[in-house]
């Protein structure tokens, strides 16, 4: 199906443009919401044409910069072209774009990540100030203008609503089975007048299959033909099977003594390798009847539907390899009443959360002896992603679990250490940590406990004297016995690594 047939508005028809049309009605200085989570759904040709247009601008001595707001971190033809053309005054929320990293690291952009779910309610509430333009991508538009929406949600029920003018990219790469599987609910409302989200299972459709949208507001309508960025993960090695391994172990443990169903509780998988790993697991596990209240649909949950373990997933967005998104846009039929996209401050939602009692598993960079973890930023002050939805649902998780290997960069680095040095989840969030080692169930236990199950079981062997000796000196000469610290030493870790490449000793 060609992009002209999705378009069954005659209204908007007529407003087919080009790329570098649709960029030119974007002044600088302009704050502009794209569509686009994990790589998924993101506008690919205006974006870019911007690109050119702003080295365009700079090129003639003309200053040309825009804000971007998205659901999450995009591809290459947009975060990657605008930050190359060094046109992103200020990026929010999750970026893993490798240009804007470089860009932020050394100062050149502003970036800031939040809680995925509060970002929506942020810009309705008004505190993020207007919002110029939207740009979004879609699979189809309807006779009525309203809109199919593409491969993820994100926050583009809020960009549509909220913008000035709508710019809409129509991409017919994006599979037709994608219409009916989205859950659009508008029936949220700020304080004092929110009322209970009527979500009892990961399964329930609470909204609409469609966004809604003025069609007085498009100012442009771009086709395009364009595939997702789908990265490849990395297959599964031996330390991430580990890693899975003493996950399904607890999990086993856990329904063993009653305090799990044998069909678990809605599973939440964050982003990366090691989460995916996770998902691998379950298809081997010993577990049926699955479902899942997450915020990304990687390559594991696609297998875990397949082998028929998986009955549904609730997302926002598909996070997938080239070959699995070919495999899911072949065979979309047969996913769609399995899968429900919904706009991120629903998938993500810390009532709906709780509520469903999520089983949240979650990358980490690393963890210190007390259990609280660092997920954003390398020794203290380098942001690698951004904190995305772990918030969201470590803290409201009936288990918060965190997942890493024991050691990085060829194990000049420990992913237990005396202090971390930048905290996105206070101990009091984090109820499991694993690494390769072995698994620590930190339910219930003491600063002092923690320390002790921490080292013993997730450190690597390399450094788990180096932490004993650390926390039995604390113990001696501590200010106090709570959670015994030396601030003098506990991030020299960090500063040795940077100084000296390893955080070993000599
Ligand atoms: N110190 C320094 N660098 C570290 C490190 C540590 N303790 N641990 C990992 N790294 C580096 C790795 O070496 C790698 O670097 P490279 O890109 O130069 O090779 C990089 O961080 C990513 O690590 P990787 O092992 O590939 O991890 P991953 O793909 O499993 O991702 C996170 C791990 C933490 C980066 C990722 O989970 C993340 O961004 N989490 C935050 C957001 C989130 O949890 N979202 C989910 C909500 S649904």
């Amino acid at each position: 199906m060609s992009s002209s047939d999705r378009i069954a508005s005659d209204a908007l028809r007529a407003k087919i443009t080009t790329g570098e049309e649709a960029a030119a009605l974007i002044p600088s200085g302009a704050t502009i919401g794209m569509s686009g989570f994990t790589g998924s759904g993101y506008p690919k040709v205006v974006p870019r044409a911007l690109a050119h247009r702003i080295e365009a601008e700079h090129a003639a001595g003309n200053p040309f910069k825009v804000k971007v707001w998205t659901g999450a971190s995009t591809g290459p033809e947009l975060d990657g072209a605008l930050a190359k053309a060094d046109g992103i005054e200020f990026r929010f929320p999750y970026n893993s774009d490798p240009i804007v990293r470089e860009k932020v690291n050394r100062g050149e952009m502003d970036y800031f990540d939040m809680h995925l779910s509060q970002v929506a309610p942020m810009v309705w509430e008004g505190f993020l100030g207007p919002l110029d333009t939207a740009v979004i991508e879609v699979a189809g538009i309807r006779e009525d203008g309203s809109l199919i929406p593409s491969s993820s949600v994100g926050n583009n029920k809020t960009w549509i609503d909220c913008a000035r003018q709508i710019i809409l990219e129509v991409n017919s790469w994006q599979s037709p089975h994608l219409e009916g599987m989205h859950d659009i609910y508008y029936g949220t409302a700020l304080p004092p007048n929110r009322v209970p989200i009527p979500l009892i299972r990961a399964d329930d459709r609470i909204g609409e299959p469609y966004l809604r949208c003025d069609p007085d507001k498009v100012v442009a309508v771009v086709k395009t033909e364009a595939p997702d960025r789908n990265a490849p993960f990395a297959p599964p090695d031996q330390t991430a099977r580990a890693i899975a391994g003493h996950l399904m172990e607890f999990f086993r443990h856990e329904v063993a003594r009653g305090r799990l169903p044998q069909s678990l509780l809605p599973l939440q998988s964050g982003v990366g390798n090691i989460a995916n790993a996770v998902l691998a697991g379950l298809v081997d596990g010993p577990f049926e009847n699955l479902s899942a209240f997450t915020e990304v649909l990687q390559d594991g949950m696609l297998d875990l539907i397949s082998s028929g373990r998986l009955r549904v997933a609730s997302a926002t967005a598909f996070s997938l390899s080239p070959d699995a998104a070919a495999q899911l846009n072949a065979d979309m039929a047969r996913y769609r009443d399995k899968i429900i996209l919904r706009p991120q401050e629903m998938s993500n939602h810390p009532e709906l959360i709780r509520r469903l009692g999520c089983l949240a598993m979650n990358g980490m960079i690393e963890a210190d002896i007390f259990g609280n973890v660092n997920s954003t930023h390398i020794m203290g002050s380098r942001i690698q992603n951004g904190i995305g939805g772990s918030g969201d649902f470590a803290r409201n998780a009936y288990v918060s679990i965190f997942l890493t290997p024991s050691i990085a960069k060829n194990g000049a680095i420990s992913a237990i250490v005396p202090q971390a040095s930048h905290v996105d989840h206070i101990s009091q969030d984090v109820q499991v940590i694993v690494t390769e080692q072995g698994l620590a169930d930190l339910r219930g236990l003491s600063p002092k406990q923690r320390a002790k199950v921490i080292i013993e079981n997730c450190a690597h062997p390399e450094y788990r004297p180096m932490l004993q000796d650390y926390f039995e000196r604390a113990k001696k000469g501590a200010y106090g016995l709570q959670s015994p610290s030396l601030p003098g030493e506990a991030l020299s870790w960090h500063q040795r690594f940077m100084d000296t490449g390893t955080m070993h000793l000599g």
